[in-house]
């Protein structure tokens, strides 16, 4: 029976990606123990969608609990998914919400430090998710590094979607793509080592910087300029591939994994930096790829992006 924390439960994302959990999706036919995490202005909210989860009667749902204390909830957590935080509106970049939702990972590291099951597997969506996610870590410093990611499956995602269209194959003949770097417009969506049905993936280079790249990277803003409001199923979709693959492994096949760097290719160490990963239990990074220079300068601008974030967030302990 598996202990599963989800924050910001009476919202969009929640509203999604807590009936997959429930359905098996994630941790496969093993019960599980949800505890939905909400403010209290909220909790009427959340109560809601508890009520509704628990009206689905599906199989694996031992217990649903609802509630407003961090501790209470994270206490005995073997998995937690953090989405609960404001997201951004029109014009807004996704560095703007540090300010707004920084402290909330701050808490909500003290209280895993304090709580939370050995091995506990904490994935970050809340933005800006990758420095959110060395927040809650740095506010965690008795839990292993290694037990905090951030969500960049949804870039991964995107850019399997987008480049399958583009070639006109089913996106999962789709392999070994990565989505270097941060969630952010800074991301580097990258095909140099994709193959598709294992051939080597060719496309047009003006096609490729000029069009996939950007797209890609601001797939976020045209989602809300078109929907109104930001991704919701796509991220809970993306938080499920993500943690799933984490648990259950990925037979070999590459998966983009936001994760503290242990200085491989030679990001800053500690920076949550999206690298292409294998998982059987645990992420291993893809390492000894070669890259080019420009590779190297469009990763070094993430690491910049986050070396500058990082600063900030450094400055609310
Ligand atoms: P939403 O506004 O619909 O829901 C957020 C919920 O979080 C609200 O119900 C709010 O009350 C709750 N919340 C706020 N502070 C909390 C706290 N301290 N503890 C528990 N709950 C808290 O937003 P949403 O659409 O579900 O998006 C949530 C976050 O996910 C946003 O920051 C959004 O930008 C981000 N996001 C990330 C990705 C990604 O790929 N990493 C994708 C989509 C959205
Ligand atoms: C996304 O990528 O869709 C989310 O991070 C929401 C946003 O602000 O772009």
């Amino acid at each position: 029976m598996a202990k599963i924390v989800v924050t910001g439960a009476a919202g969009n994302i929640a509203y999604s990606l807590l009936w997959r959990i429930a359905a098996g999706d994630v941790f496969g036919d093993e019960p599980v123990e949800l505890t939905l995490l909400e403010i209290p202005d909220a909790m009427r909210a959340a109560e809601g969608t508890a009520m509704e989860l628990a009206d689905s009667a599906l199989p694996l749902v031992r217990s649903i609990d609802v509630t407003d204390d961090a501790k209470k909830a994270f206490d005995g957590a073997e998995a937690a998914f953090l989405v609960g935080a404001k997201p951004r509106g029109k014009g807004e970049s996704r560095a703007d919400m540090l300010a707004a939702n920084g402290r909330i990972f701050i808490a909500q590291g003290e209280a895993i430090n304090a709580g939370a099951a050995d091995g506990v597997r904490v994935l970050v969506v809340g933005n800006p998710a990758n420095t959110n996610a060395y927040i809650a870590s740095k506010a965690a410093p008795d839990v292993p590094k290694d037990r905090f990611n951030a969500l960049m499956r949804l870039d991964h995602n995107r850019a399997q979607s987008m480049l399958a269209g583009h070639l006109g194959v089913a996106p999962a003949s789709i392999e070994r793509l990565v989505v270097w770097g941060n969630h952010s417009d800074t991301q580097f969506p990258d095909i140099t080592y994709a193959t598709t049905d294992g051939a080597p993936v060719e496309v047009d280079r003006e096609w490729y910087t000029g069009e996939f790249i950007p797209r890609v990277a601001k797939r976020g803003a045209e989602i809300i300029d078109v929907r109104g409001k930001s991704s919701a199923a796509s991220a809970a979709s993306a938080a499920v591939d993500h943690m799933r693959d984490w648990v259950q492994g990925t037979s070999g096949r590459w998966a983009t994994v936001a994760l503290p760097s242990s200085g491989e290719y030679g990001v800053d160490e500690g920076l949550v930096f999206g690298f292409p990963a294998t998982g059987d239990g645990q992420w291993r990074v893809v390492e000894g790829l070669e890259l080019d220079d420009d590779q190297r300068a469009r990763i070094t601008a993430n690491v910049e992006a986050l070396r500058a974030e990082a600063a900030i967030a450094d400055k609310l302990f």
